[in-house]
């Protein structure tokens, strides 16, 4: 089977198509032909080596993907061979995963679609519950066309809340527009005063902030009293500091979290929160959106439009 190695850290340049022999599944595991394979930012972080989350080479990028069971080892039974399923494999034709990380997908999901899924989904509900978020609150999502902004987009519009969209560039807005925002502005220029005219001066109820540096400055500025602040990431390159006065005098808080703490932390309630979001995907009440389709072969392409700043949504390996 073929996979994508990255051999030394640095940019996708340096990733490497190789050969090698199917992984077998031992017991309690299941072998998976991928179908699709999510490409995030934190890919294009991990292969830099600048992620928190150090790997050591060589080692295959990528960490969601959705494929077909081909085997399983002793012990394992909620799945079987032919089933589709979502898994936390890589760039690579096959994988093998812990059977409890083998989740079955529901047969009106595509593969594509479930690629593009999981951790920004889950990143976006775990976040909006962290920041209480209430139907009927005023929901501002920065960095709105990526990965996570985009889903925080799609979750905050079917949690009841009024959405403003940030982001760059026109093309991104329409994206953000077409997935339920009430509001989108370009933030290239700025955003609190546009944030203050649409909520008659109060100001944003929960601020989604996966961008950081000014960006998370600024929102400090047009955050609503009792308002909540969730550091998501720092997409700009810089985690920015925060003023106690600022969240003294706006009686705010700024929350900040990691996906991955809540699955050694909690894993109930990460399974929980899964379930109820393909619960959604399957009924369709939630649209992941896929804005670039690469072959496996072509990894480094897609890791070098993520880090452009291109990609809207997700792009996906299939
Ligand atoms: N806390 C968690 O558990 C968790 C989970 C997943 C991801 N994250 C973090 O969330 C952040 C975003 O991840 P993502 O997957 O949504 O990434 P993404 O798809 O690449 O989106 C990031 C967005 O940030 C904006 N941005 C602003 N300045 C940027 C810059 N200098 N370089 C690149 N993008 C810039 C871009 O939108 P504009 O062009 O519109 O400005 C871009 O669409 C990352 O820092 C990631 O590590 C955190």
């Amino acid at each position: 089977m073929q996979a994508i190695f990255c051999e030394q850290l640095g940019g996708p340049e340096h990733l490497v198509l190789r050969e090698i022999a199917s992984p077998t599944p031992g017991p309690g595991e299941v072998r998976v032909a991928l179908r699709a394979r999510g490409v995030s930012f934190v890919d294009v972080l991990t292969i830099a080596g600048e992620y928190q989350t150090k790997r050591e080479v060589p080692f295959i990028p990528g960490s969601e993907a959705a494929g077909v069971v081909i085997e399983t080892g002793p012990g394992v039974e909620h799945v079987s061979a032919g089933d589709r399923v979502l898994v936390p494999g890589g760039f690579a034709d096959e994988t093998v995963a812990a059977a409890p990380q083998v989740i079955p997908l529901p047969a009106t999901v595509s593969f594509e679609t479930a690629a593009a899924f999981r951790a920004s989904y889950c990143t976006a509900y775990y976040a909006l519950q962290r920041g209480r978020l209430q139907a009927g609150e005023v929901l501002l999502v920065h960095g709105a066309a990526g990965g996570v902004g985009l889903a925080a987009v799609d979750v905050g519009k079917l949690l009841g809340a009024t959405v403003i969209a940030t982001a760059s560039t026109p093309e991104k807005l329409a994206v953000c527009t077409r997935m339920g925002a009430d509001h989108v502005i370009n933030y290239t220029h700025g955003f609190r005063e546009q944030v203050k005219d649409l909520t008659a001066d109060r100001g944003a109820d929960v601020i989604y902030d996966p961008v950081g540096g000014d960006v998370f400055d600024e929102s400090m500025r047009c955050i609503a009293p009792f308002g909540r602040l969730l550091i998501v990431g720092f997409a700009s390159g810089r985690a920015a500091v925060v003023k106690t006065n600022h969240l003294l005098i706006k009686d705010a808080e700024a929350i900040g979290f990691t996906i991955g703490a809540l699955g050694r932390l909690d894993p109930v309630r990460e399974r929980k929160n899964l379930g109820i979001l393909m619960g959604w995907l399957a009924a369709g009440r939630i649209t992941p959106h896929v804005s670039h389709r690469f072959p496996l072969a072509q990894a480094a392409a897609a890791l070098a439009l993520v880090r452009e700043r291109k990609v809207m949504g997700k792009a996906v390996l299939v």
